[in-house]
């Protein structure tokens, strides 16, 4: 079995048992051209997304969270990025030879994105009726649909994404709504296109703590009603503990555990993961121990396995040589706890 077959047989397991996912990822690799020199964003990441499933990918600033997600929806730079993929199933269409022109009928209608920062998705000069009934109308035309009430169906969508007083709030401008009700609005427009997945990149980072669980209540809500699926990018933890059934951890561009939420979360393997858990606060501990060392230079990686300069287990073995996925595992002592055990 080659390297990059060994990689996806745990996604390609975990799909043999269902069928028709919304997205399938495979061997995604992804390096951007810099005048500083080549970026390795992404080195051979798979992922696997079911409908009515929600997938959380987390790791550090830089590790390449949201160029794959980009890569999902057709948004990397061709110019300046050489990308290549095994294969990419998004919303159940087979993408992997997709030109712009296809990407443009996916987005905002079955794929849609929910950004960090609300302002990016709305338009301050517009208000957010004709925004909303923008939406719907572009929606309807990918559909081959046409709408009868436009104003309808957004009274329909505020209210659906818990926006009280939704007509008043039709005739508003985005400047008028607080951040919550701008990502409510944003998820709403969403919805418009009558989305099968939803890719959402950092949603409630600009939130407080209370808008932010409510949004993910949100979420969590809309995936089950709509049966869509969610991939969702958190830097948090505790979010993808609250809302997520898989989890992907990314460390330097590669997936380094992978997972149910309460497997990565309950019995952590990968050191990196471990670190993670241990910098977190809990009721117990006063002093927080954040991951030793610095996080890895994209332009200069690390040989080996890229944790290495920062593992407290490290073996010699470790610079030298890459782990592959060993039971969604990228480690060296995974594999030898299975060669041990074989
Ligand atoms: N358009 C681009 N041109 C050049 N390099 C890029 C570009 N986009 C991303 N990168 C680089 O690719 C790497 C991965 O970036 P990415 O934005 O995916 O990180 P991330 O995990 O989303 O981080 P964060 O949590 O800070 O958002 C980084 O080193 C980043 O500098
Ligand atoms: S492969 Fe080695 S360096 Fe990397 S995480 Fe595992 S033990 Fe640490
Ligand atoms: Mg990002």
């Amino acid at each position: 079995m080659n390297t990059a077959i060994k990689e996806h047989a745990l996604e390609q397991r975990y799909l043999s048992k269902r069928e028709s996912p919304l997205v399938k990822l495979e061997n995604l690799q992804v390096t951007f051209h810099t005048f500083a020199g080549p970026v390795p964003a992404v080195r051979g990441v798979s992922l696997v997304v079911q409908p009515g499933e929600v997938v959380g990918l987390v790791g550090e600033s830089g590790c390449g969270k949201s160029v794959t997600l980009q890569s999902l929806m057709g948004l990397l730079p061709a110019d300046r990025a050489t990308v290549s993929v095994d294969s990419l199933t998004v919303a159940g269409e087979n993408c992997t030879k997709y030109k712009e022109s296809q990407w443009r009928v996916l987005r905002g209608t079955t794929v849609a994105m929910v950004f960090q920062d609300p302002m990016t998705a709305l338009n301050p000069i517009l208000s957010i009726g004709r925004q909303l009934k923008e939406a719907i109308r572009l929606g309807a035309k990918r559909h081959n649909t046409v709408v009868a009430n436009e104003d309808a169906v957004a009274l329909e969508l505020l209210q659906k994404v818990g926006i009280a007083d939704a007509a008043r709030r039709l005739t508003q401008y985005p400047h008028e709504l607080s951040g919550g009700m701008r990502q409510r609005v944003v998820i709403a427009m969403a919805l418009a296109g009558r989305p099968t997945l939803l890719l959402a990149d950092e949603p409630t980072t600009a939130l407080d703590v209370t808008t932010e669980a409510q949004i993910l209540l949100l979420l969590q809500d809309l995936v089950k009603t709509e049966h869509m699926g969610l991939l969702i990018i958190s830097h948090n933890l505790r979010v993808i503990a609250q809302l997520c059934d898989r989890m992907a951890v990314m460390y330097a561009g590669q997936v380094v555990e992978t997972g149910t939420v309460a497997d990565l979360l309950g019995n952590p393997k990968h050191p990196y993961l471990q670190g993670l858990l241990r910098s977190l606060p809990t009721k117990e501990t006063t002093t927080l121990q954040a991951i030793g060392g610095q996080p890895p230079d994209m332009f200069s990686l690390p040989t080996g396995c890229a944790f290495h300069p920062r593992c407290n287990q490290a073996m010699r073995i470790c610079a030298r040589e890459i782990p592959s996925l060993t039971d969604g595992v990228r480690c060296w002592l995974q594999a030898e706890k299975k060669a041990v055990n074989v």
